[in-house]
């Protein structure tokens, strides 16, 4: 299966690329197999995520899903970005080919990590909201 369209696009010219000084809200996550490391800042004001960006060092596909995602985000509230499944990344792309999906894993995730770093920055526990971050997760597990 080819890349989408949409996927090309996103690889090619990435949305909301680069470091977001005034985050208070900052994940990373990475791949131990393939070395891809994905780092997710969003900026919240009022429960809601004014600004997101990323940097990714990784494949096409992860870099597109970084980009779709932060997408979705931008301007949402923290309860409906982290309703955000890889699954809804994927459809909003057209799909990826079945080796690929993992990567879109690491998107979801990463935003999950930056909420969670917002909620300890404000000094609440954010397992019981946010849930364990899968970072060394099977659904992460890269064939390149
Ligand atoms: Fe490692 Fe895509 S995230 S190959």
């Amino acid at each position: 299966m080819a890349y989408s369209a949409k996927v090309m696009e996103h690889f090619a010219n990435p949305h909301n690329v680069g470091e977001l000084p005034d985050a208070n809200g900052v994940g990373e996550v990475g791949n131990p197999k393939c070395g891809d490391i994905m780092r997710m800042y969003i900026k919240v004001e009022n429960d809601r995520i004014v600004d997101v960006k990323f940097m990714t060092f990784g494949c096409g596909a992860a870099i597109a899903t970084s980009s779709m995602a932060t997408d979705l985000v931008k301007g949402k509230t923290i309860e409906e970005a982290l309703k955000l499944t890889n699954k809804a990344v994927m459809e909003a792309l057209d799909g990826l080919p079945p080796v690929k999906i993992h990567c879109s894993v690491l998107a979801e995730q990463a935003i999950k990590a930056a909420v969670s770093d917002y909620y300890r920055r404000i000094g609440i526990d954010p397992v019981p909201i946010v849930g364990e971050i899968r970072t060394d997760a099977d659904e992460l597990a890269c064939s390149i």
